[in-house]
């Protein structure tokens, strides 16, 4: 694929995505991001698509076919539980009413609570910036500067996410445009947790294949330059350094936390005698930052809601304590990577968590870290919702009589459904009748169906707002408040997550008052991408003009 300032279209060298990662439980090849497209718009010809059935004939209600990932078509009729025929036993209106009453308390934050977290929140990103080891760390990135829009040349970005691994050959065009043709990987359940020394070699022999393929003219002599968009906590002591601090959203490769995950990954460019050189780490918050600023210069802060869940912005070097005996210029900035999805980790003193959030954390490959992501991010706010509804089904609240065992399995209930269950358009809700139908074997009826709408709605907001509260931490310690900012964001529940950035604006006016409406949100650059190749032409210029050489 490629991009051309920003926008995708398909390019030339198109390349498919090796990325598919699978439902667990149907054994079909899904992917995840895309989920929401195939189901809400039947794209592909693997999408489970659901076609209302008007047939004034039948006193049956909610039926329609399903077209499944594999082609299959099934039908379904199904009755709301006043209508039903008696043979399960289903929830009713009204007690489901009763239920959602008891999860809107839990999942509501007022204004109120916000502005509590969000107070605590400045205090501890303040913390974060004046000493080391704070349970926001604040991460100086060595990123100093802001773009100029005028850098240019042919790079590589490596971006190794929570999902996939990417390889990108980025194109600064300058004059604020780029270009990227990329290929993508999909990284397996064991690569994220065998031995990190494969992972790495991993990554080396994409390059390598990427290389090959695509590039000709780069060899030993003309090596080409990488910048690494590494998207987990690493302190780093220079731009090409990078401790790892602690695996996240779900990774846990043995022999990489408490190492410098720049060297190995050089180490891996040398065992497969890769031509390229690696020049800058990176986090992908401050890739976006940088690209969002590469294009819209306005931009001073960047969050990623996705699978993981960040944010980084531009600070003053004399803002920054723990900087102080660095000798560095106190005039310029330099980016901060927050790594806020700690927020409240050390005593959960400021986070409403519900028993949901506990049970995840202390399932979770990483008991208490992360509190603040756990209850935002991509990878589990499924999780939420399904723990609720195995609540209800343990109450014999629901699905009596049915086998819930599909149901039952951890992480089985991926968060695009969530975004599906929002935007279900039908009064019958089909597409909610269609994912638990083809995906758990269950059998729903309406008042079930709404239920588990709002309570998608209830947890996706939450969501949002917390994010909205992290955003408004940053904005009012910077004093952007009155002039107002730009935030760039990228992700999957950012881009994807119906209403997500609305909800986030509104949380924002809820905190902030009305000049909340001054901090906008837009869809960041491709940070991951374009951002690793801006901050490698970054640093390229700022070591030629021998600016920091040792950082
Ligand atoms: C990681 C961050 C990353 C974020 C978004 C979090 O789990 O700790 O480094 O920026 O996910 O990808």
């Amino acid at each position: 694929m490629s991009v051309t300032g920003g926008t995708w279209h398909p390019g030339p060298n198109l390349e498919l995505p090796h990325y598919a990662p699978r439902d667990p439980m149907a054994h079909t090849p899904i992917n995840e991001d895309d989920i929401i497209d195939q189901v809400k718009h039947g794209h592909g010809h693997s999408s489970l698509k659901v076609t209302p059935i008007h047939s004034p004939s039948t006193s049956r209600r909610g039926s329609g076919v399903i077209t499944t990932p594999t082609g299959e078509k099934v039908t379904f009729h199904t009755r709301t539980a006043e209508e039903r025929d008696g043979t399960l036993p289903h929830a009713t209106a009204k007690s489901m009413a009763d239920h959602l009453e008891k999860y809107t308390n839990l999942f509501t934050l007022s204004p109120q609570r916000m502005r509590m977290i969000v107070d605590a929140f400045e205090e501890t990103l303040d913390k974060g910036l004046q000493e080391w080891e704070q349970v926001i760390p604040m991460f100086p990135t060595w990123v100093f500067g802001t773009p100029k829009g005028t850098e240019s040349g042919d790079y590589l970005a490596l971006d190794l996410g929570g999902t996939n691994l990417r390889v990108c050959l980025v194109s600064l065009l300058g004059g604020c445009k780029f270009e990227i043709t990329q290929t993508k990987y999909r990284l397996t359940e064991e690569q994220k947790q065998e031995d990190g020394c494969k992972l790495f070699d991993f990554c080396a022999e994409c390059i390598k294949e990427f290389i090959d393929t695509h590039l000709p003219n780069v060899t030993h002599d003309n090596p080409i330059v990488i910048g690494f968009t590494f998207s987990y906590p690493c302190l780093q002591e220079r731009i090409d350094h990078g401790i790892l601090i602690r695996w996240t959203k779900g990774f846990g490769a043995p022999n990489v936390e408490g190492h410098d995950v720049g060297e190995m990954f050089k180490e891996s460019l040398k065992k497969f005698n890769v031509p390229a050189v690696m020049t800058a780490l990176l986090n992908d918050t401050t890739g976006a930052l940088i690209a969002s600023q590469y294009v819209r210069p306005k931009t001073k802060i960047a969050v990623i809601l996705g699978t993981g869940c960040n944010a980084a912005y531009s600070e003053d070097i004399k803002s920054i304590g723990k900087l102080k005996d660095k000798n560095l210029d106190p005039d310029d900035v330099v980016a901060i990577n927050c790594e806020w999805g700690a927020f409240d980790s050390d005593f959960h003193q400021h986070l409403p968590r519900t028993k949901y959030d506990i049970h995840i954390d202390e399932h979770s490959n990483k008991p208490g870290e992360q509190a603040f992501e756990k209850m935002i991010s991509g990878r589990y706010l499924g999780e939420i919702f399904r723990l609720v509804i195995m609540e209800l089904v343990d109450e014999g609240a629901m699905f009596l009589g049915q086998n819930t065992y599909k149901l039952e399995a951890p992480y089985s209930l991926d968060t695009a459904f969530l975004s599906l269950m929002e935007s279900d358009p039908t009064d019958e809700l089909l597409t909610i009748i269609g994912i638990f139908n083809h995906f758990y074997g269950l059998e729903t009826t309406l008042a079930e169906r709404q239920f588990f709408r709002a309570l998608a709605r209830l947890i996706g907001r939450r969501a949002a707002r917390l994010a909205a509260c992290g955003i408004a931490a940053i904005v009012r310690k910077k004093g952007y408040l009155e002039e107002g900012c730009e935030v760039g964001a990228d992700g999957s529940l950012y881009n994807k997550y119906p209403g997500f950035a609305q909800r986030i604006h509104q949380g924002l006016v809820d905190v902030l008052g009305a000049k909340g409406k001054n901090i906008t949100t837009y869809h960041a650059e491709d940070g991951s991408g374009a951002g690793a190749a801006i901050i490698a032409a970054m640093t390229k210029a700022r070591k030629d003009a021998g600016k920091y050489p040792n950082l």
